[in-house]
């Protein structure tokens, strides 16, 4: 059992490797810093939690449709969008230990120490010092604070640092042939881009009215310095993103629906409403009039997985200036052209992944007086669980197997099923358990005689017997959303 966050945290990890949730990228390599890959459960984990982003984004609402749009783009498009000149970290080196740091990490890292020390007047003053100076990108200030806070190298433990430079954050490479620069393009940093430049393929082509959104699911890459606390920040990673496109003096009121429709999304799963909260933004980026942040309750602190962002007509306007073509919408209804103010919802694929396993890891305690006993159990939500339902014969003869086949023949049409029959049933119990499959229909000699199996409830171990006939009608009920 866990005795504190940390370990809460190192078991979710291993659990996720061993039951193929997600491995470290090129492990026989010695791996990749910052990059994973999905295993077998984690790509189907994946998938449920994206259709369920789909369905609630764009199948529910008439108003909102569905792109898929390349990750390499042109490149004047990432200059309009401030990430060329403003997607930075201020970065520092240790001269003795060659390691490259955030400045503004080192210092949030001191931070915390003096607030865990209870030097709270020194906490907030440094906090203050180091806002204005990330405000002004004041580079040599931040030099300054971390000189006169005496930070040292986690590493050398020294207070050798070079000056703190700006650091982008793109990635990017040569298309075709040339080597001139003249061709060098990024991988995307988000996918929002490809939905601003494409407002008008959208609307034009799907007769699309204002207020109406665009949504996409994609991958996004940064070359984040920062790598760590496992998938939470990476440098290939997923976004799901919906740009709202809105009359311009009507955008508060949708920023208000996003904010709740969104955080209601999260609560529909079941997770306890304490384990999240808002962050409202004080400090607001230049394009934007309003923003916040959804945060959870990580083992390491409520942390961010999700922002709502008014954006104003600042993305189509730059992008409108950049290409020379018109992205205006004519409203009909008051006879007006306009660049659409925009709503941005945009949730981290990877982060909302690590949020679901964390949230529905248990392990919990089975011991009675007189036997010890213990499961790991992943309490996920029936429509994320990776398997539906497992079909387990009791045993592996007397035309048990042939039954169990022909049931798991018939769900596998409906439902991602597991079929097991190897160990003993408590084994096999224990494993669905772990890997959060809601439902096990266990088929015994009784099935044989009268077409009836067991269905094992995860959750409270219960069991029930049910014809096997309504077994289809019953998983579909109980997997829903
Ligand atoms: N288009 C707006 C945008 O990209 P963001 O706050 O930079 O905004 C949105 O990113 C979400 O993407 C974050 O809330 C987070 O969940 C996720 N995200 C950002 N950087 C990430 C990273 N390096 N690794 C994993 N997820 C990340």
């Amino acid at each position: 059992m866990a005795k504190n966050n940390d370990e809460l945290f190192k078991n979710v990890i291993s659990h996720a490797k061993e039951y193929g949730f997600v491995f470290q990228s090129s492990e026989i390599y010695d791996g990749l810093s910052a990059v994973y890959d999905y295993g077998q459960l984690g790509a189907e984990l994946k998938n449920n939690i994206k259709t369920y982003w789909w369905k609630a984004m764009v199948q529910m609402n008439e108003n909102i449709v569905g792109i898929d749009s390349a990750i390499f783009m042109h490149p004047k498009i990432w200059k309009a969008s401030g990430h060329v000149d403003g997607f930075n970290d201020p970065m520092i080196d240790n001269k003795d230990s060659k390691k490259r740091y955030r400045a503004d990490q080192l210092l949030e890292d001191k931070i915390s120490r003096y607030e865990k020390d209870g030097k709270t007047d020194k906490a907030e003053k440094l906090q203050q010092d180091m806002d204005e100076a990330l405000k002004a990108e004041d580079l040599p200030r931040l030099k300054a604070l971390i000189e006169e806070h005496e930070i040292v190298c986690p590493v050398s433990g020294t207070r050798n640092w070079t000056d703190v430079r700006q650091f982008n954050l793109m990635f990017s490479t040569q298309m075709g042939a040339m080597a001139d620069g003249s061709d060098e393009v990024y991988l995307r940093p988000e996918t929002a881009q490809g939905i601003f430049v494409n407002f008008l393929n959208v609307q034009k082509s799907g007769r699309m009215k204002i207020p109406f959104g665009i949504a996409q699911i994609g991958k996004a890459f940064r070359n984040e310095v920062i790598a760590r606390q496992f998938i939470m920040r990476m440098r290939e990673f997923e976004q799901m993103e919906m740009q709202f496109f809105v009359r311009p003096g009507t955008e508060m009121e949708w920023y208000k629906h996003w904010k709740e429709t969104r955080l209601k999304w999260h609560l529909a799963l079941g997770t306890n409403p304490d384990k999240y909260r808002f962050h409202d933004h004080t400090k607001l980026a230049h394009y934007a009039n309003a923003a916040v942040d959804i945060e959870f309750e990580f083992p390491f602190g409520f942390k961010e997985v999700e922002g709502i962002h008014s954006r104003t007509d600042f993305d189509l306007s730059q992008h409108q200036e950049f290409s020379g073509k018109k992205m205006q919408f004519f409203d009909p209804e008051i006879n007006q052209n306009y660049v659409p103010y925009v709503i941005e919802t945009s949730i981290g694929l990877d982060r909302f992944f690590l949020l679901t396993l964390i949230n529905s890891f248990e392990e919990q305690d089975l011991s009675t007086a007189d036997k010890q006993d213990s499961r790991s159990v992943l309490h996920l939500h029936p429509a994320l669980a990776p398997y539906k339902a497992a079909v387990l014969p009791l045993t592996k003869k007397d035309g048990l197997p042939e039954k169990a086949r022909e049931i798991m023949n018939r769900l596998k049409l409906d439902f991602n099923m597991a079929y097991d029959e190897k160990d003993s049933i408590g084994k096999r119990y224990r494993r669905q358990d772990a890997i959060g499959t809601p439902f096990c229909i266990t088929v015994d000699h009784q099935s044989l005689e009268d077409n009836t199996v067991t269905i094992r409830h995860r959750d409270s171990m219960e069991q029930e017997r049910v014809a096997i006939d309504e077994l289809e009608n019953m998983i579909a009920k109980l997997v829903s959303w």
